[in-house]
């Protein structure tokens, strides 16, 4: 796992798009796994920042969503693929089909499920993942506990997760207690993958994911086993790191 330590969430997010620009450029049909959250909006924020002044090269880009809530209306601000492609897609030149939905909406969520995985085969896998991380070390909607083995389908989300991705005014009973999630199998297949976190509520987790030991009951620790992992963090989630860790990310 690369590590890389930096100031602030901005740092984090500037860093991120750059990682992201290295591999638009080195492969022009890229296949792009996207994670939601407020961690990565700042990236997408500076991938349309970057779009304005060199246009960013991404027409034969296309996009994977990691997870979605079930039941939302998949255009509205709650649902994952709203928020892609209103904050970030539409805003790069990227067009409708370039990115390949999974349905909350689906009426058989095991064949939407199969459906998405052949979607990524076919493609060719996916080149870069994007990735968060919940406070409990959850990777997309992996919640503690889940099989490594894992593949896309329906998951519960944890109470602790619910309460962390939404309003505080929001009543929580409007609120999806179920999502489709790529599984932690199918983000291990990805080719390279970027993890982001800011924040001291991320602190336990990064520490757990880098030196603990890997185990279902923090799912992030999957990653140790994957040879190709970049990991960029603030100050504040890199501060329960041993001082070791730290220091060779300078
Ligand atoms: C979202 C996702 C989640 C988030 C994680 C962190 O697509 O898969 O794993 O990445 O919950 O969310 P934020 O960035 O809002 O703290």
């Amino acid at each position: 796992m690369k590590l890389l330590v930096l100031k602030d969430s901005q740092a984090v997010a500037q860093a991120a798009a750059e990682h992201i620009l290295s591999f638009i450029h080195s492969k022009p049909g890229l296949n792009i796994g996207l994670a939601t959250g407020k961690t990565q909006e700042g990236v997408y924020k500076a991938l349309i920042e970057r779009h304005r002044s060199i246009k960013l090269r991404i027409e034969a880009a296309r996009f994977f969503m990691l997870d979605e809530y079930l039941g939302v209306d998949a255009m509205s601000s709650v649902a994952f693929q709203g928020q892609l492609r209103s904050s970030f897609l539409s805003k790069v030149g990227a067009s409708l089909e370039a990115l390949e939905v999974l349905d909350g909406n689906a009426q058989d969520r095991t064949w939407e499920s199969e459906r998405f995985e052949r979607q990524i085969q076919e493609a060719g896998g996916i080149d870069l993942q994007l990735l968060g991380i919940g406070a409990n070390g959850h990777i997309g909607f992996n919640e503690p506990g889940s099989d490594f083995e894992s593949r896309t389908r329906v998951v519960e989300l944890h109470a602790e997760t619910i309460q962390a991705n939404f309003h505080q005014n929001e009543p929580p009973f409007k609120l999806p207690k179920r999502a489709i999630s790529q599984g932690l199998g199918t983000i291990m297949e990805s080719h390279s993958i970027l993890l982001l976190a800011t924040g001291d509520s991320k602190a336990r987790a990064i520490a757990e994911m880098i030196s603990g030991p890997i185990t279902e009951q923090l799912p992030a620790s999957i990653l140790q086993l994957h040879k190709n992992v970049s990991v960029i963090v603030d100050e504040a989630a890199a501060s329960l790191l041993s001082e070791d860790r730290h220091k060779s990310s300078r």
